[in-house]
Parts: structure tokens; sequence; C-alpha cells
């Protein structure tokens, strides 16, 4: 089905029926999982997920099966199934299809393609017997050492918009409801339970919600409240944010969820405040919301309006699921989609430096290459948290080199003697470090305690720094410069700093947490078999202190108006690597641009052809500049992307459209969304420097 909110909204009045005739205890049920947090399935689910598993029963995971909350069988109502995202389905072992973690699909500027995904994504979800999937994740990293950042496309609001409603409606596309996360502010990992955001309004509605009203507005199923507070309330529990800004001022007209175990933590509260549901188990709803109502505490209008919104959004999705064939488990790591991982992986990939054009290796003349860097030889694709997927198989870097280049010799150290590393570097045709980081530096973190062993914890936000760990610094300083034709590929979620070693090395390629069929896009980026045409989702600056500054550890952090690009561009601070910055194999000449505003929409088009000897694709961006503003505003904001792929002497004309509502503020004193009448600066480009932009003005 196509998915609308009209057709949802078709099903009120028969949701408010069935709403009717349930008894308290039966809609109260509906508003809770009914799981234990971890739980891993028992009875015959457990033979039967064990049978399946081809590293034998210890591979049983945390998310193996979809969790379960609410249904009726006496109603017909299905239960709602709940899977994990977003580098695709958390369920089962083996078995998922691992695409690229968001950030690298953010890199790709390609919403079709994430909307793609987002199908792939949506047929695996049924594959493994879900129905719902929580891996829209499109919070804002105020800072990109934030341990999740490689779950969300990147440090742009306008992006993360963008990219949110792709995957929503590929999703939803196949007929599972889509929930977003984590509403909101939820962009530190370390004190994720005990910290209070602060922002002033302008803030709050113009950099860190709008992406959220983005996903609703294309018809986003379900809202995942976030552990953190907000201003000193719960984010579960809040009457401002789920129930006056979410559910009155957006029209949401799904259902709220709470995160998981620590969502919530009261029964009255969040129940009067617009949470329609407790995840993943029943604490304090169940018996306790109902002793609420009848103790006069809750007003049973709130949990016929929860149950209500939960009935009419299940319903749709699975009579129109019902209405075809069922997808079976055939889809699950099926072909296609893996394919699609590759092709993410190809398109997301981003070459931040290119010295001399040392890339691509010439697969005739490097007859030797010296590869180095533990994380060559590690299946490293992302994070140990609520977001792993179990794939079939994961495609090293050293693995993928091997297979592209058969008749090239691989010299492969993972040590980190200097004598030793230069020595093998200056007896090869080519060097390539593969460094970064994998689940122990960065990601959601889990503690020792809930892996149920004592050594320890993973991810979290970075510890120290945003830059390479030392040795990979040391490695890089020591044996890049013996060889002439020097790459080096990062690995991780989010800006890797460059300044201490790019020096060192000819050619820089970003590779983020690339997927199961990460190894291969590397090498065909490597030898140029495939042309890297990323942008970077985030601004890259010679001194992280140029970013804003958090204490992970901290019960209250401020967020401020400004960070990442438009943080640096109104301070006047010249960035190592601007936004939306990356380099390619080929050339892509732009010209002839022309603004126009109309009433309700204002454009930019221009000419773009390639002009270079390999086919290759360039992503034409769009930022509106607000320098006669009346208010503080940014020097620019990104206000459109297109990604376009041209064949050598090829051109193509591309137009790029941004909606007046798009260009408002926020007025904090009349609460409301203004438009300045003003001149805009309007620019189309390649970057976020103004060097890449061409600049015309228009008037509103
Ligand atoms: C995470 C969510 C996730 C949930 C269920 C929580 O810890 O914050 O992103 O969806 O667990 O696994």
């Amino acid at each position: 089905m196509k998915y609308t909110k009209e057709k949802r909204l078709s099903y009120t009045e028969k949701a408010q029926r069935i709403a009717e005739k349930m008894t308290l205890e039966e809609k109260v049920f509906l508003m809770s999982g009914s799981t234990s947090f971890g739980d891993t399935p028992s009875g015959e689910a457990r033979v039967e997920a064990e049978a399946a598993l081809p590293q034998g029963p210890d591979a049983m995971h945390y998310n193996f099966t979809p969790y379960p909350a609410g249904g009726n069988e006496k109603f017909d109502l299905p239960t709602m199934r709940f899977c994990d995202g977003p580098r695709g389905v958390v369920c089962g072992t083996g078995k998922s299809t691992c695409f690229p973690v968001s950030m690298l699909r953010g890199a790709t500027f390609d919403t079709a393609l994430e909307e793609e995904i987002g199908h792939a994504i949506g047929r695996e979800v049924r594959g493994h017997g879900g129905n719902l999937f929580a891996g829209v994740c499109i919070n804002l990293p105020y800072n990109p050492g934030w341990g999740r950042s490689q779950e969300t496309y990147g440090e742009e609001s306008f992006a993360l918009g963008q990219f949110g409603s792709a995957l929503v409606r590929g999703v939803q596309g196949e007929n599972v409801m889509a929930c977003v996360k984590h509403y909101a502010f939820n962009s530190m990992e370390c004190s994720r339970f005990k910290c209070s955001v602060d922002c002033n309004r302008r803030t709050e509605r113009e950099v860190f919600l709008p992406h959220f009203k983005d996903c609703v507005d294309v018809g986003a199923a379900s809202i995942m409240s976030s552990y953190n507070l907000y201003k000193g309330i719960n984010c579960g529990h809040s009457d401002y944010l789920l129930r006056k800004v979410l559910k009155e001022e957006w029209d949401f007209d799904g259902f709220v969820m709470s995160d998981f175990g620590w969502g919530i933590r009261a029964t009255v509260e969040p129940a009067n405040n617009g949470q329609d549901m407790e995840m993943c188990s029943t604490v304090f709803f169940g018996d306790k919301l109902v002793q609420a109502v009848r103790d006069g505490l809750v007003p049973e209008e709130r949990i016929n309006e929860s149950a209500a919104r939960i009935i009419r959004t299940i319903l749709p999705f699975e009579d129109a699921y019902r209405a075809h064939k069922p997808i079976g488990k055939e889809a699950v790591g099926c072909k296609e989609h893996i394919e699609l991982a590759l092709k993410a992986a190809r398109e997301g990939m981003t070459l931040l430096q290119n010295e001399d054009s040392v890339l691509p290796l010439s697969k005739k003349s490097v007859k030797k290459l010296a590869v180095f860097g533990k994380l060559a030889d590690k299946g490293n694709i992302g994070d140990y948290g609520s977001s792993r997927v179990f794939p079939a198989y994961i495609v090293t870097p050293l693995q993928g080199i091997k297979k592209t280049s058969p008749g090239t010799e691989v010299v492969y150290y993972d040590g980190y003697d200097a004598e030793t590393a230069k020595r093998i570097a200056r007896e090869a045709d080519a060097a390539v470090f593969v460094v970064g980081y994998d689940h122990n530096d960065e990601g959601e973190y889990i503690s020792g305690e809930q892996l149920g062993s004592i050594d320890g914890s993973e991810g979290g936000d970075r510890k120290n720094s945003l830059g390479l760990h030392k040795e990979d610094i040391e490695l890089i300083r020591a044996a890049g410069p013996e060889n002439e034709q020097s790459a080096v590929v990062m690995i991780g979620g989010n800006t890797i700093m460059m300044t201490e070693w790019m020096d060192c090395v000819s050619s820089i390629l970003m590779a983020y947490y690339p997927g199961q069929e990460g190894g291969t896009a590397i090498a065909e980026i490597l030898f140029g078999d495939v042309n890297p045409g990323g942008k970077l989702p985030y601004v890259l600056p010679y001194r992280e202190s140029d970013l804003p500054q958090v204490n992970w550890e901290t019960t209250n952090q401020f967020y401020d108006y400004y960070h990442g690009y438009t943080k640096l561009e109104k301070e006047g601070v010249k960035p190592l690597l601007p936004y939306g910055f990356g380099l390619s194999y080929t050339t892509f000449k732009l010209k002839d641009a022309e603004f126009k505003a109309g009433n309700k929409t204002v454009s930019a088009t221009c000419r773009v052809k390639n002009t270079g000897e390999v086919k290759g694709s360039e992503v034409v961006q769009l930022y509106i500049g607000f320098k006669n503003s009346k208010v503080n505003r940014p020097v620019k904001l990104l206000r459109g992307f297109k990604r376009v792929e041209l064949k050598p002497g090829e051109k193509a004309e591309v137009t790029l459209t941004c909606p007046v509502e798009k260009l408002k503020w926020y007025n904090p004193e009349t609460a409301a969304w203004e438009l300045e009448h003003m001149e805009y600066e309007v620019y189309i480009g390649t970057s976020s420097d103004d060097g890449d932009l061409m600049m015309g003005e228009i008037e509103l």
C-alpha cells in the first residue's frame, strides 16, 4: 500500500468502536510490552530459534526475535512486534542484511537510495515476523563524539529530516510501521539516563525538532521518546514534548512508545502527559495504570485515546499486509538486499584528500601492496548496542583488496613497530592504512553487567578526543612518508580529526562503518573500479575546540543555537573541510546558475558537466543565506540537495527547490514561525564552502 495519513485516519472510527467495547484492563494491556528487558525467546520459540542458529545456541542474543506488545485475540487485534535498526534488522543470527550505518548513508546524499533501503528493511522485518521497525534514528549530534552518531545521518537538521522521511516512506511502503527515535535531544550516550538537556526555544524549534516533524509529516506510525530529560523532565513523561508539540501542534496521529527499560519511571505522569506505550515490559503501566485510573489519577479518556491511537495505527498496516502474499524468511539477507548494501557503501564513502591523484591505484603497476592496521583484518560494521545486526558474512578491507586485485601481492602488517612498518612501506609499490574505531571506542553504552560479564564496558561516547588512536597516528607518521603512493582508510561513525597526520599520506578515504560488503567497496574505490561520490555529512574542523563542547558524564547540558558548520561560519572560523565536501576521480563544472522566488518555493538551477575521464556522481547543494536578517541567524543553511551521476562529457540541468516554509525562523515571543521579508542569498554548488558555490539574491 502507499501508506498515507488519510488511510490511517480512515480507521479512527473503527478503532474507537473497538476501544469502546474493551474493558479497562484490555485497553491498558495494549499499552505495554510483554517481554522482560533483555529476554531471549523461551519455550517453542526458543527451540525453533536455536535450531536456526548456524553458530549454535550461544549465538542467541538480545533482540533475537521481535519484541511483542499489546494485541487482543478476541477483537482480532494483532500484537505490535518490534524490531531494532537502523543498519538493518536486528533479529536472528547470521541472516539479516547489514547495510552501512546511517552516517554513511547520509554521506550519499541520495534519499531515493535511502527509500530503497527502507523497502529492503521493511521486507526483512516481515521476514523476521515483525511489523514495526524502530530504526529511524534522527538525533542530531551536537558534538560528534556522541557514541551513537553512527546511527544518524549527520549534523544537519534539514538532511536528517530528508533522510528520516525517506526511510519512513520505504519501510512503511512495505506495510511495516516505522518508529522514529529518540524524541528528543538524545545526543549523549554515557549520561543518557540522567542528563537533562536545556536550550532556548529557538534552538529547540529550529535545530533539534524540525527533522522529527518532517517524519511526522510523511506519516510515521510511531515515535519513541528518549531516556534523557529535557529542562528537568523525563522526555517520556513530558507534556510539552508529547502532547503539546507532537500531538497538538504537529497533529501526530500515531502512537508514542517509551525507550526500553528506563524510558518511563512512573505511572501517572507519563500516562497523563501523552505516553501511549511502555516498552518493552510492563513495569509502570499494566496493573498500576489500571489502579491509577480507578483511583481517579488518570482519566479513562486518556486510556481510550492511547488505545484508539494504537489500534488505528496497527490495523491499516496489518490489513494491507494481509491483502498480499506474505513475505517469508527468503527476504532476509537475500541477494538483492546485499547488492543494495554494497551500492550504498560505494555511494557513501567520501574521498577527503588525493594529492597527485594517487588514488585510484593501478592494478597493473601496484604489484605489491602494503596494508597496515588491525582494522584491515576485522569485520567492523558498527557498535554492539541495540543496532547490532548479525549478517551471514562480513567482507573485511583485506579480503576486499585481495578479491578486487588478485594480481597484487598483499603484505599485511598489523603491528606497530615503526621500523618494521617503514621497511614494509618502502618495499611496496603502495601503502594503505586502515585505521579508526570499533565498538569498543564508540556506540551504545553496554555495561559489563548488561552484557552478563564483569569485564568492563563497551561503546559509549568517544573517550578522549575525536582523533585517531595514538598508535595509529604514530604508525601513519612513521610509515606514510616512506611510500609516495599512500592512502588512509578511516573507519568510524562521525568526525575523525586529521590534522596531526594528513601530511604524511597522499590520500584519505572516509569509509564510516560500511556494512557487510564494506570491504568490497573500499577495495573497489582504492583500485578505481568505483569512483567515490560521497560528501561529508558534517564539517571537519582544524581544532576540536572549534566545535561545541560537552561533558559526557554530566547531569546538565546546555545546547547552544550553533553547532557544526553553522557555528564555524558564524564565528568566521575556517574548517579543514567544509560540510558537503568530497572529492572524485573525475571533475565537474557547474555554471549558468539561476535563482527564482515564487510564493511558496525558492529554487536554484544550474548546469553540471562531467569534465573528466570517468563516470562519477556530484551532489549539487542548495543553501539559503540570512545576511539581512534582523535576528541572530546562521550565515547560511542547507535547504536542498540532489545527487547526479554523469558519464564523461555528459551534462545535466539540476533544479533544487525549497519550500518558503523552510526559510522561516521561530519567534519565541509570538510562539510562531515567521517569514522575514527581506533579500536572501541563495547558493548552489558542491559544498558549503563559498568557493564551491554560485550565489544569487532573491526577495521575499
Ligand atoms: C535504545 C533504543 C532501542 C531500544 C530497544 C534502547 O536502549 O536506546 O534505540 O530501540 O533499546 O533495543
